[in-house]
């Protein structure tokens, strides 16, 4: 397992009888070259000893939310942020629960609901509990937040039942996280550049055209990729949103200069334009304020469409590019229109005209539109949500 060397796992425990197999599991990572911070749920200790996982783990074992020693050295941002991946294994129906809520009542939920990082879950319970719906609806919840799982299996249980619910094997939780690195390790040798934000087109050095895009979808994408391990450019038009050092992030105000910077960091693997450009800019920009009492017309002129001219370009275009549509009426015709005019692979369109979705939202819900294949449509969930899900489908195509 050599993708484990050195990685950050923050390992989580909860009570049930399973939680034995947690120090096999802890040996398999350290033997490997991890790093392994732990927390303890109050349950989880009725089954093991912090003493026993800190000694296998070499390291500290959380265990209360409310600790002056843990707050000074790392409360529980910090330890979602020290992270490279975070397991719980075993996952009790309890736990599921509680995540699937929101719940933040002990310090491995409000871990877990601060992180930002990727999440697996290795359930265990009695097959009367996996099978119940409340279960069932609470991990699809947990599913479509982005967590992974990692079984359960069928067998036979402690309480001596048979059926599925039982713990997948230390072997196979530790070649689980091993994979995902590898995985991280191969999209990393990919790029990806996404386009977001509104731009603004200058009327005179105060005044401007631009449009209601605040960037969250793009950045979402942008967030998503790098998370997935792409090296990953965002050339964004202004919003008031932040990103994470590890994207490389090239601001720029007009559709001039996100062209320019576009063509500036292709060609990638893979380029997300989601920007909302400008169609047109003022064909000559004032060179002073304008004062009121002129009377005003503008003369406007179309901006390149950075969309069609890099899908087009030979030696620029991306393996794979995606555009967006904005739209307000006649959303499937438009969406096809601009994927044959544009020669893009896919076209991601939004019904902007749906005011909970779209422009400015958390939210949105799309249909993707492929050149080689039927259209699928990503219901109403939120923007990172959405962008996990396009990011995945980019996975499995560059594959
Ligand atoms: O930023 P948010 O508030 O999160 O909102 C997200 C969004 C609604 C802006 C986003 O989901 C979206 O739909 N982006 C595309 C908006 C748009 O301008 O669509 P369009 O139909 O005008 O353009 C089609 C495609 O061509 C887009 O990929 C666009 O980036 C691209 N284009 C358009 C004009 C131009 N000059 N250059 C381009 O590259």
């Amino acid at each position: 397992m050599k993708n484990l060397l050195d990685k950050k796992i923050l390992y989580i425990i909860c009570g049930g009888i399973s939680a034995y197999k947690s120090l096999e599991t802890i040996r398999i990572f350290k033997k490997n070259g991890a790093q392994i911070k732990t927390i303890l749920t109050n349950s989880a200790k009725e089954f093991i000893t912090p003493l026993s996982v800190a000694s296998l783990s070499q390291g500290k074992v959380y265990t209360d939310l409310f600790n002056v020693e843990n707050e000074t050295e790392m409360d529980h941002i910090a330890l979602s942020r020290w992270a490279d991946v975070i397991l719980i294994a075993p996952a009790t129906a309890n736990t599921i629960s509680k995540l699937a809520q929101g719940t933040t009542d002990d310090l491995a939920s409000t871990v877990l609901l601060a992180s930002n990082k990727e999440i697996y879950l290795a359930p265990a319970m009695n097959v009367r509990m996996w099978e119940h719906q409340s279960t069932k609806q609470n991990l699809q919840k947990l599913i479509n937040y982005g967590y992974k799982l990692i079984g359960p299996e069928i067998g036979e249980m402690a309480c001596g039942e048979y059926g599925e619910g039982k713990m997948s094997e230390p072997d196979k939780i530790s070649n689980e996280i091993n994979n995902y690195f590898l995985n991280l390790k191969k999209n990393k040798k990919l790029k990806a550049l996404v386009t977001a934000g509104p731009t603004n087109e200058y009327i005179d050095p105060v005044r401007f055209i631009t449009n209601k895009s605040s960037g969250k979808q793009g950045y979402e994408i942008a967030k998503s990729l790098s998370k997935k391990g792409f090296d990953t450019t965002l050339i964004s038009g202004p919003t008031n949103l932040k990103i994470d050092d590890d994207i490389k992030l090239i601001e720029v105000e007009t559709a001039d200069e996100m062209l320019l910077e576009t063509q500036k960091n292709l060609p990638t693997n893979v380029a997300v334009f989601s920007a909302a450009v400008a169609d047109f800019k003022i064909n000559k920009k004032f060179k002073n304020k304008i004062k009121k009492h002129e009377s005003l017309n503008l003369n406007l002129e179309k901006n390149v469409d950075i969309l069609n001219y890099i899908s087009n370009h030979n030696s620029m275009r991306p393996e794979l590019v995606i555009g967006f549509a904005a739209e307000t009426n006649n959303v499937e015709r438009n969406a096809e229109k601009k994927l044959n005019n544009k020669n893009c692979d896919w076209i991601i369109a939004n019904d902007v005209s749906n005011k909970k979705i779209g422009f400015s939202s958390d939210f949105n819900e799309v249909t993707i539109y492929y050149k080689d294949k039927n259209k699928e449509k990503l219901s109403y969930k939120k923007k990172s949500e959405i962008s996990d899900e396009i990011v995945d489908r980019i996975i499995n195509q560059l594959n």
